[in-house]
């Protein structure tokens, strides 16, 4: 097979028959008559790594992806062998490696089906040029399989029959089908038959990905260097493979203080003092709920980062702490490019200390970025990781900024082919060192983790808050990010929604856009359809270049102020479920949006759905993406669902028009569900809350629901400070019973739920908590009644 790469194509070698075999515990050395070696890691039952080397060496086994916390071990292994292959298996799988080969094919240990098989299996070129291989992989497809995942590629969610390249690249204004883009995320899940599994492939060289595009039958992965080295994550539930796969690259290390769930507002920028003064008070004159503002590089001192223009920002410290009593986070930027300026301290600092890039003949990487031209902080070193999170201590403990925005940290540099640094330009890699074509895809990611432990340092004893653009694979345990310059178009308002969804799927949900698009300027009608989709994204932030004119919520006139504003609104109601699905994605790795596939794969009319989602586990949302709608036609999944404005009930498993006008869009709540709800708040904290609003979405048979809480920022939830609601409810013709069993530590700030019961099909004659009976005369006809907070069981019926 010829795959395109750059480089002169030599001819593909195979390994040859197996000679030799060998056995280390979880570890197993198979050994070709030509010298390569595949050494296959056990890692978990349902795990397989795959590692190839064609001289019968392997480099030092080494992964920024990899996080040190993911779980090992297995319930059973065992290994036998035939004349023609070896067989090992697992509890879940059984894995078949040829001896004539070294191709393998893999089942589930179930039912014996065929889950994966090579098709050429591994392969490689040999490069002269750089030395090394192009090491390739190739898979036989099954019928009827599907692909999703590959992180912020901006198009539909289903991969197959399109080929990708993994290679982080600054990219203003993108459009569907540019590739790459900002993210290098080398990892896809695979659907077949109701089984799906994943395929990482970690690798941080320049990769591709073809989904059956250059043969109709065959999925292959290569790279430009590097090992041919992958892991195989079996589900069969597609949650279980997104979810194993963020075991393996880490999930984010701890909550993100709750305020990083409102919304956000940023531009490009605003400056100077008396600028972002007027804007917070506009928030609050309008009553539309704000967290989070953000200064954009023009804060700097000629673009120089931790400085300040003293001449708009006289007094940063105060004018934080100015924001903070009207209950606004500051964010700032940082980005990786430093001003060359022999009179810049930090410009100094990295030269004395020799922390800067150096190309392969010993010039320091110099390009140009905003400040004109700079050097470049090495953060694949960890000295300079350790300088950089020092670096913070100013910003945010002596000023008091909540908050960093890296950008730019692919790294960008203008003017310059390919956008980027040289290939030549030398890394350290953690003692590995290697050249740009290795570390290009990690640098922002490296990035991003020295400035998360600077902000973890100096934010303590509260949570720190990063935001990226540039990832590769296991970003998420330090940052939040957004999906780059998009545009002001409705073409790009449905590329948001399906990067965010593609995103989740891929181990990484606290992802949002630009909302109203960065570049041009969005309608107001436009602005309205993208925050209403935006406000459910985990990630919540307007943005924009700013010179096109302003993107503030009040900018479009009134009749669009006041959508935005009940959408915002929403959210904040909605914050205490959000942040239980947060916590389920940090603490179980389940995407925070699920795409229809995600959440029914069994239903094959899910495997094409691209608009709608489902936001956390129960809230089915589908952006209206289109000019002048009164509503749209959509795919409402199988079961049952309550619409969110007027209670209908509608029947899934079809698509269905499903009126929304301006002020409205679809959203639907599924039977069963218990959502949780806070009073409208303008920020975060402003209210002490006084009352937990639970919404009961009535269902005849059972549902579980779930409520996280703790203190919303610090660790002591670590501690056990914490408080986990389970909501059992079971609901029959007559009767509606809730169960709640709760555990941790944590004291929330209420004493009781007022509960409000939608869809109860009887009259009530009686409601018994914990088995005494509460006066019911009072029930109006929405059947809304407050319990202690404490309750056991609610027993309503209508007998
Ligand atoms: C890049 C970022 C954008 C930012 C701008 C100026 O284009 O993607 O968000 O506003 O740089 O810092």
């Amino acid at each position: 097979m010829i795959l395109s790469t750059e480089l002169e194509y030599k001819g593909n070698l195979y390994p040859s028959k197996i000679i030799f075999y060998k056995k280390h515990v979880n570890i197993l050395y198979f050994k070709s008559e030509n010298n390569v070696v595949l050494q296959l890691t056990v890692e978990r039952d349902s795990v397989l790594r795959f590692r190839y080397s064609t001289t019968g060496l392997f480099e030092n086994d080494f992964s920024y992806g990899i996080t040190m916390y993911a779980s090992k071990g297995y319930n059973h292994l065992e290994i036998t062998e035939d004349d023609k292959k070896y067989i090992i298996t697992t509890s879940k799988l059984i894995c078949h490696i040829s001896k004539v080969d070294m191709r393998k094919s893999i089942f589930d240990a179930k039912d014996n089906s065929l889950i994966i098989e090579d098709e050429i299996g591994f392969h490689w070129e040999e490069s002269y040029k750089f030395g090394g291989d192009i090491v390739k992989m190739s898979l036989a497809s099954q019928q009827g399989e599907n692909f999703y995942g590959l992180g912020d590629k901006p198009v539909e969610n289903n991969l197959k029959g399109k080929r990708f390249q993994n290679w982080v690249t600054d990219s203003y204004a993108y459009v569907r089908g540019t590739d790459p883009i900002y993210k290098a995320i080398p990892f896809y899940t695979a659907l077949h038959k109701n089984k799906s599994y994943g395929i990482f492939f970690d690798n941080t060289f320049r990769s591709f990905f073809d989904f059956c595009k250059e043969k109709r039958n065959v999925t292959s992965f290569w790279a430009d260097g590097g090992e041919m080295n992958y892991y195989f994550i079996y589900g069969p539930e597609m949650t279980d493979v997104v979810s194993n796969y963020t075991d393996l690259t880490g999930r984010p290390q701890h909550m993100p203080p709750l305020w990083a769930l409102g919304y956000h507002q940023c531009k490009w920028s605003y400056y100077p003092e008396s600028k972002v003064k007027k804007l917070a008070a506009k928030f609050r004159e309008l009553q539309i709920p704000c967290d989070a503002l953000y200064l954009d590089i023009d804060y700097m001192e000629g673009f120089r980062c931790f400085t300040w223009n003293k001449e708009y920002f006289p007094d940063p410290k105060r004018m934080v702490k100015e924001l903070a009593d009207d209950g606004f986070k500051t964010i700032a930027i940082i980005d990786p490019g430093i001003k060359i300026d022999t009179e810049y301290s930090i410009f100094k600092e990295g030269l004395e200390n020799d922390y800067f890039c150096k190309r392969a003949d010993g010039p320091y990487m110099k390009g140009k970025v905003w400040p004109g031209e700079c050097y470049f902080p090495d953060y694949t070193n960890p000295k300079v990781r350790d300088w950089w999170s020092d670096l913070f201590k100013e910003l945010i403990e002596d000023i008091g900024v909540n908050g960093v925005w890296n950008d730019m940290n692919e790294p960008a540099v203008m003017d310059v082919p390919g956008k980027s640094f040289p290939d030549d330009v030398r890394h350290d890699y953690d003692g590995n060192q290697c050249s740009h074509r290795k570390a290009h895809n990690v640098y922002g990611m490296q990035m991003a983790r020295a400035t998360y432990h600077g902000l973890k340092k100096f934010s303590y004893p509260k949570r720190p808050f990063v935001i990226t653009r540039a990832a590769y694979s296991g970003t998420q345990r330090y940052s939040s990010t957004w999906t780059g310059d998009n545009v002001a178009t409705w073409d790009h308002l449905s590329i948001a929604n399906q990067q965010a969804q593609r995103m989740c799927m891929s181990g990484f949900s606290f992802v949002g856009s630009d909302i109203g698009g960065f570049a041009e300027q969005p309608t107001g009608e436009l602005f309205a359809r993208w925050i209403q989709l935006g406000v459910f994204h985990p990630f919540c932030r307007v943005h924009s270049s700013g010179d096109h004119g302003d993107q503030e919520p009040w900018v479009f006139g009134s009749t669009i102020t006041d959508i935005v504003r009940k959408f915002i609104e929403i959210r904040y109601q909605l914050l205490p479920y959000l942040y239980t699905t947060f916590w389920k994605y940090a603490n179980e790795g389940i995407p925070i949006l699920k795409s229809l596939v995600l959440f029914d794969q069994k239903d094959p009319h899910t495997h094409y759905r691209n608009d709608e989602f489902i936001f956390g586990e129960k809230i089915l949302v589908c952006p209206i993406i289109e000019a002048n709608s009164k509503g749209r036609r959509m795919y409402i999944p199988k079961g049952r669902w309550y619409n969110f404005w007027d209670n209908n009930i509608l029947i899934g498993g079809e698509e269905m028009w499903v009126d929304a006008d301006i002020d409205s869009m679809p959203i639907f709540v599924k039977e069963g569900a218990i959502i949780p709800k806070y009073p409208i708040q303008q920020y975060v904290g402003e209210k002490v809350i006084e009352q937990l609003e639970l919404d009961v979405y009535y269902k005849e048979g059972k549902e579980i629901s779930e409520v996280y809480e703790d203190a919303h920022d610090g660790y002591d939830y670590k501690k056990g400070r914490y408080s986990l609601r389970n909501f059992n409810q079971v609901g029959k013709k007559h009767s509606l019973t809730l169960q709640q069993f709760k555990s941790g530590k944590y004291i929330s700030s209420y004493d009781t739920f007022k509960i409000n019961i939608h869809g109860l099909p009887f009259k009530i004659t009686n409601i018994e908590v914990d088995n005494e009976k509460i006066d019911i005369s009072k029930i109006n006809g929405n059947v809304t009644f407050i319990v202690t907070k404490e309750f056991r069981e609610i027993y309503i019926t209508s007998k």
